[in-house]
């Protein structure tokens, strides 16, 4: 053997020494496993709370989705796992279990959420305790809904009225029973019975009240409805709204549409500002805390 051979397998073999320390220092600074197993449900926990309880509950009936208690128990894991993972490109894939399930809820489809694998993980250890009946399980109670007040729904919704809060009017991005069908309200699905679709006005409180989708979470999380401009919304979208556009409401229409153009953009950006900073794989309630501050 050359000499040079040799130095260079002693290069190797210091290199690889150097590797294993780290990775055994990178070892002894992760939590214990068997931790890291209980927690895992903890983390799905929270996920289920801010990501799904908004159309499930766990042993509490059905909400805009099915009941999910025992679903982990049902269903393989493999498609549970795909399907958490992207709903969307299973229904349009045609996956049979997803189609009859779609239909089975109204045409309402889950929409992607875009979790990534480890948070289907957890969201599915968490969903398993259901089936062993832990008392974690109590999750996802349907709201009870104050009666609200459709006149004032109506006026938030078109922005004459504005939200405590300081969110954007409903129709900045939605139209409903024709109002915003014309100029404005097209970056989100048109409202006209929507009540009807998510299959009831607790229902709808519920998904309004905690914004589960990508676009509404983004601005509902930081200005949310109070309890009752929420309950006055949901009223004002039960009823079977009238068609009627006063003909001085196109250039406030052409306006909002514009806010909501510019609010959307204003939201891509710091979605990405946010991801370069953070990285993947943090804790949600960390991303938050972050975002907001
Ligand atoms: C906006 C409402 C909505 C949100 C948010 C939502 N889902 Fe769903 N989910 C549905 C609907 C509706 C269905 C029924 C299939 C369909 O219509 O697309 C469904 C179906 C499912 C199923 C299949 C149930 C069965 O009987 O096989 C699972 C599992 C599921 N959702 C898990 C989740 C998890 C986990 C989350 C959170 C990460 C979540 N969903 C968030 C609406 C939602
Ligand atoms: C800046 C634009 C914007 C504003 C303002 C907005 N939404 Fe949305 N909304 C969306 C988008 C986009 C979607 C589609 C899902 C997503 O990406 O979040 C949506 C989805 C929804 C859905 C689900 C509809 C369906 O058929 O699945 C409901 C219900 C809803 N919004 C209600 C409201 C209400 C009530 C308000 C006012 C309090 C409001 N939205 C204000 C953009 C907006």
């Amino acid at each position: 053997m050359t000499t040079s051979a040799m130095l260079c397998r002693e290069r190797t073999r210091r290199f690889a020494g150097a590797v294993l320390a780290a990775a055994a220092g990178l070892w002894a600074a992760l939590p214990p496993v068997a931790d890291a197993a209980g927690t895992e449900a903890a983390t799905g926990q929270r996920i289920f709370q801010e990501k799904c309880a908004a159309c499930h509950t766990i042993g509490k009936g059905d909400l805009v989705g099915p009941d999910l208690k025992g679903v982990t128990a049902q269903r393989p894991r493999d498609w549970l796992e795909r399907w958490i993972a992207a709903p969307d490109e299973m229904l349009a894939k045609r996956d049979p279990v997803a189609t009859a399930l779609l239909h089975r809820f109204r045409d309402v489809p889950m929409p992607n959420l875009h979790l990534d694998a480890a948070e289907v993980a957890a969201v599915l250890a968490y969903l398993a305790t259901s089936t062993t009946g832990t008392p974690a399980a109590a999750a996802g109670a349907p709201a009870v809904v104050a009666a609200g007040d459709p006149e004032n729904g109506k006026k938030l919704f078109v922005g004459s009225a504005r939200f405590r809060n300081g969110g954007p009017p409903c129709m900045a991005c939605h139209s409903a029973g024709g109002i915003g069908a014309l100029g404005g309200g097209q970056l989100g699905p048109d409202l006209t019975n929507v009540v009807q679709r998510f299959g009831g006005a607790s229902a709808l409180s519920v998904f309004v009240g905690s914004s589960p989708t990508p676009t509404m979470n983004a601005i509902w999380l930081r200005a949310p409805l109070t309890p009752g401009e929420r309950a006055d919304v949901v009223a004002f979208l039960a009823q079977a709204p009238v068609s009627e556009r006063p003909v001085q409401a196109i250039w406030h229409l052409a306006g909002l549409s514009a806010l909501g153009l510019a609010i959307l953009l204003g939201i891509s950006g710091w979605i990405w500002r946010r991801r370069l900073r953070d990285g993947v794989r943090r804790p949600m309630i960390a991303g938050q805390r972050s975002a907001r501050g």
